[in-house]
């Protein structure tokens, strides 16, 4: 039943627990409204370019009611309160669901009142969804935040077409077993109609799960990227589950790397740098599953050794601030800007430090201008989803310059196999990657970006969402 006070509503509608925008207030208390952060909302914004909709989610700010306006989009807020961006956001969304899925790199806390909240946060998400969709909409709810929505929302409205896609990893059975809400969890998810993963593997280490936790009857035939979907029987609904990977607006990112003035600002940016022989780039938030430590040991083993010459080596390493009340990302600021000046103090001079490190995020033209400038980038996470960074710096190298060091830990590293692969737990093989990339002639270089360029530009984040939502309306 749609509450009485909806709207017509929407016929498409996505729920996330971000906006798009954000919402930032500085200490003199001047409001300003910037591109949320992450890949979610880099892959999402472009799916509105090509048909209008809802987007229900939080401006980034506790106790706010704002409604901000974005072009194209009709916008819903959800608001949550100091209390609950701790408890839900930074609790157990954040200290519990996202080191569980990747691979416990910090040990997840597992608190009842954080639960407790978000269930609480879940519940209001689905309202907000329930009030912005239409008779027999399609609303696509989104990550590791909203995993209950989807059998809320049914309940509430069982006329809707829900899909979910979780945009991080999804963990090994034994790792998820560690949950003290598993089961709820399964249960939220299965309200949907389609739930989708980044891999094959994801999808299928759901289905074993759902299989051993709930006792359903799962299809047992391997699941295929875009393909061969796997099915879940929940009480004779049937639930759809595939591998979706996520992409970005590839031919966007490179028009825009294409333009007389990213192209010169690529050169200025070099220039500003004093012309390196060698500038290597990593661009994440400022997040311990992205490898940043590894990729700056790496280099000091490089330099320690004499393999690189920091005199004419440039790491330019751009971060963006990331849930900075929680206790492990506080450490993990620690230890990266320890490091770096320590590297810098050891191996550079006054004027000529070999690691630039900013911790801001970087306007969208200037990002671009550095993936051109860039002769090699970085992506090393110990484990990532996705990494769209990676897709973005390929899209920019339409020379076919450029060398990409990739970890094998990423999603992407299943389909850009012509990447300088790496294992990141593997000292020697990261070096060893690195130096490759570095050294190896123009054509090879040239040969794999090439390889590399094929896959995303035909690859791109429509054809994921068309994918997606074409298996969820049964297009
Ligand atoms: P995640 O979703 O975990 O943050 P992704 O690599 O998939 O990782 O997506 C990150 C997105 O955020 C990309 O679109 C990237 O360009 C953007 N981004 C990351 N770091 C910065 C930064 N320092 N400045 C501006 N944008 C950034
Ligand atoms: C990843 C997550 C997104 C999240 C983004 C930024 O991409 O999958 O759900 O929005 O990181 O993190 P934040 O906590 O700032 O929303």
């Amino acid at each position: 039943m749609r509450p009485a006070t909806s709207p017509a509503g929407s016929d498409f509608v996505v729920v996330a627990n971000r906006l798009p925008v954000n919402k930032q207030v500085t200490a003199d208390g001047t409001v300003s409204w910037t591109r949320a952060p992450g890949g979610l909302v880099t892959a999402l914004a472009p799916v509105f370019d090509s048909q209008p909709g809802a987007w229900v989610g939080w401006t980034g700010q506790p106790d706010t009611t704002d409604d901000p306006h974005v072009d194209g989009i009709d916008i819903h807020a959800v608001p949550l309160s100091s209390a609950e961006v701790e408890d839900y956001y930074e609790g157990f969304a954040n200290s519990t669901l996202w080191p569980l899925y990747h691979d416990v790199l910090v040990k997840p806390v597992y608190r009842a009142d954080w639960w407790d909240t978000y269930v609480t946060v879940n519940r209001r998400f689905a309202e907000a969804a329930s009030a912005a969709a239409a008779e027999g909409a399609t609303v696509w709810v989104q990550d590791y935040q909203l995993q209950l929505v989807p059998a809320m929302l049914r309940e509430l409205r069982p006329d809707l077409k829900i899909g979910f896609f979780l945009h991080i990893p999804w963990p090994p059975l034994e790792l998820f077993n560690q949950l003290p809400w598993r089961r709820e969890i399964l249960d939220g998810l299965l309200g949907a109609d389609l739930i989708g993963f980044h891999l094959p593997g994801g999808a299928q280490n759901f289905l074993a799960l759902t299989a051993r936790l709930t006792g359903r009857p799962v299809s047992s035939a391997p699941v295929g990227v875009r393909t061969d979907f796997g099915t879940v029987d929940v009480d004779g609904r049937t639930v759809q589950v595939g591998s979706f990977p996520i992409s970005i607006d590839s031919a966007g990112v490179a028009a825009q790397a294409d333009s007389q003035a990213v192209r010169e600002r690529a050169v200025e940016i070099r220039e500003s740098l004093g012309n390196p022989k060698t500038l290597l780039l990593g661009v994440d938030r400022l997040d311990y599953t992205k490898g940043i430590d590894v990729r700056v040991e790496s280099l000091e083993r490089l330099f320690a050794s004499g393999r690189l010459d920091p005199a004419d080596t440039v790491l330019v390493q751009l971060a963006s601030p990331s849930r900075e009340n929680v206790d492990s990302y506080v450490a993990l600021r620690d230890k990266v800007e320890r490091t770096v000046a320590h590297i810098n103090g050891t191996y550079g001079t006054v004027d000529a430090p070999p690691i630039r490190y900013l911790l801001q995020p970087v306007p969208r033209a200037e990002l671009l201008a550095y993936f051109v400038a860039a002769d090699v980038a970085l992506v090393t996470p110990l484990r990532d989803g996705m990494n769209l960074v990676t897709k973005e710096y390929i899209a920019c190298r339409s020379d076919l310059g450029g060398a990409l060091v990739l970890s094998e830990f990423t999603g992407a590293a299943m389909e850009l196999e012509a990447a300088y692969l790496m294992n990141p737990y593997d000292e020697a093989a990261t070096d060893d990657a690195v130096l490759a990339a570095v050294t190896d002639d123009d054509a090879e270089r040239r040969r794999r970006m090439g390889i590399l360029r094929d896959q995303v530009m035909h690859n791109d984040v429509d054809q994921w969402a068309r994918s997606f939502l074409d298996t969820l309306t049964g297009k």
